[in-house]
């Protein structure tokens, strides 16, 4: 029989509306949004949201699960990881596919193994460490063939992951020519490694010394040296984990300028700041490590005003959770701390706090920033974001006047610490429905390994609209070229 829902009562919120009605549930996709829904069967499931916000469930566009990285592997795997994501009201992620030995379909392959133990839908980003012709044709089979619009380019980690501005080049060309969305993570990976090297050399060896040794000036100019050569290329950019003011106020100027740039800021960097890698403790200060850092306070309200004003469109976590005896690799050295904070459980209800409970934001851009503008972005909209008739039946039922509680006893992730820990707010995520299921209610999570479903991507973006015939692009403000006639004497 049909698995039937009934969500009565409550405000439905899209990024565009809101109003009181009812939801109805067949199958896993929404069938009737409207007031007053009467369904004549006893099989269906009601559930009674009056007073609460019906909105879609979040999608997070930004994690690393089960990734092999810094010589050891992120202890959320696709089954974990997402049950943690559910039960904070996210839906769906998308996450990077690491290439293997520099291949793309090796990675590819292995993120397809890794990902069977899904419970939650799920989409591939993918990273372009090496370039050659067997990559180029590569990325065409991963947008033609595998869903996978979107690419990301690492300026930093030197001599593993980072590129050079002639591979940012050719990847970028590549990307415009697919109509696939470039992403770079945007630090000077030259001026972090000197960095680096200038603390050892002054014995500051510590996890305060990952913060010394790649400041805000070095994520300012790999966002600035990306957005330029996006618009050299005249294709769209996407700037993952923006974390500083330095890097944010590039993305507004080039928005001003009306290029095609869009910057996604993650929950660490809108509601920490960097006190936590001077704590005494090793595991309490190691635990804040991530690329690019944790800034000192003020550029977390920055980046929260940037997103009210709309200078950045979304907000994702860079979930990649190492344990304490993982992160203990760098107790010598901060360099060999593996690099990742948590967030996939902790976005939705920490968003709420910080900016719809502090009255910085409307319901409405709650649900564009945490759901409808990833969908819209990466090529999943209405399918995804919306609670339309038609659209998944990936939805959360939020109640504004209880609170949530944060902490590594109680969250759902397999991480031994969590960097939000003790955080307390309003607006707590009572129903998840994923998929048409309920799975989380009254505290308790019902997941299925498997359950979840791999969403293709396909290839064009609204990004790209028009984009070489935009006025002011570079390409339209060249002047001809000059036809030159032999000079006779
Ligand atoms: O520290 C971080 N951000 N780890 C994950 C890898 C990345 O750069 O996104
Ligand atoms: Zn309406
Ligand atoms: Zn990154
Ligand atoms: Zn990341």
């Amino acid at each position: 029989s049909l698995r039937k829902i009934l969500i009565k009562g409550g405000t439905v919120v899209n990024a565009h509306h809101q109003e009181v009605a009812d939801v109805y549930v067949e199958d896993g996709i929404i069938v009737a949004v409207k007031p007053n829904i009467r369904v004549g069967d006893d099989d269906v499931t009601v559930i009674d949201a009056t007073g609460k916000f019906v909105m879609p469930g979040g999608v997070d566009p930004h994690t690393h699960l089960a990734m092999d990285f810094m010589g050891t592997r992120t202890i959320d795997d696709f089954f974990s990881g997402q049950a943690a994501a559910l039960a904070g009201g996210t839906t769906m992620h998308i996450d990077f596919v690491i290439p293997v030995n520099g291949s793309l379909s090796a990675g590819y392959e292995a993120y397809v193994e890794k990902a069977k133990l899904s419970c939650m839908d799920y989409g591939f980003h993918m990273a372009v460490t090496k370039w050659d012709e067997i990559v180029a044709r590569e990325m065409e089979i991963m947008v033609k063939e595998k869903g996978i619009n979107s690419f990301k380019f690492f300026l930093a980690y030197k001599g593993a992951l980072m590129i050079s501005d002639e591979l940012l080049l050719d990847g970028l060309k590549k990307c415009k020519s697919l109509g696939a969305l470039a992403m770079v993570h945007a630090e000077n990976g030259d001026a972090v490694f000197e960095g680096q090297k200038r603390m050892i050399e002054l014995g500051i060896t510590g996890p305060e010394g990952h913060a010394l040794s790649r400041p805000p000036l070095l994520e300012g100019e790999g966002t600035a040296r990306a957005i330029r050569l996006a618009g050299f290329v005249n294709t769209p950019l996407y700037i993952v984990h923006v974390m500083s003011i330095d890097a944010m106020e590039e993305i507004a100027r080039a928005r001003k300028a009306g290029q095609r740039v869009v910057g996604e800021p993650v929950v660490s960097g809108l509601v920490l700041d960097d006190s936590g890698l001077w704590d005494p403790d090793f595991v309490t200060a190691a635990k804040f490590v991530m690329s690019p850092p944790i800034r000192a306070s003020g550029h977390g309200k920055a980046l929260q005003a940037a997103l009210s004003a709309g200078v950045l469109q979304l907000v994702g976590t860079d979930h990649c959770v190492f344990n304490s005896t993982q992160k203990a690799m760098g107790i010598d050295d901060f360099r060999k701390i593996p690099n990742g904070v948590n967030g996939i459980e902790e976005r939705m209800h920490l968003v709420w706090d910080t900016l719809v409970e502090s009255g910085q934001i409307s319901v409405t851009d709650y649900v564009r920033l945490t759901s409808t503008e990833c969908a819209r972005i990466f090529n999943m909209y209405p399918r995804k974001g919306a609670i339309l008739v038609g659209s998944d039946a990936d939805i959360i039922i939020l109640n504004p006047n209880s609170s949530f509680e944060i902490s590594a006893s109680s969250h759902h992730s397999r991480l031994d610490t969590n960097v939000f820990e003790g955080r307390r707010g309003k607006g707590k995520v009572e129903v998840t429905i994923a998929g048409g299921r309920i799975v989380w209610e009254n505290d308790k999570l019902k997941v299925v390994p498997g359950s979840g479903k791999y969403i293709e991507r396909p290839p064009y973006n609204y990004l790209f609209d028009g984009i070489d015939k935009a006025e002011g692009n570079y390409l339209n403000s060249l002047r001809a070229p000059v036809k030159r006639y032999k000079a006779t004497t």
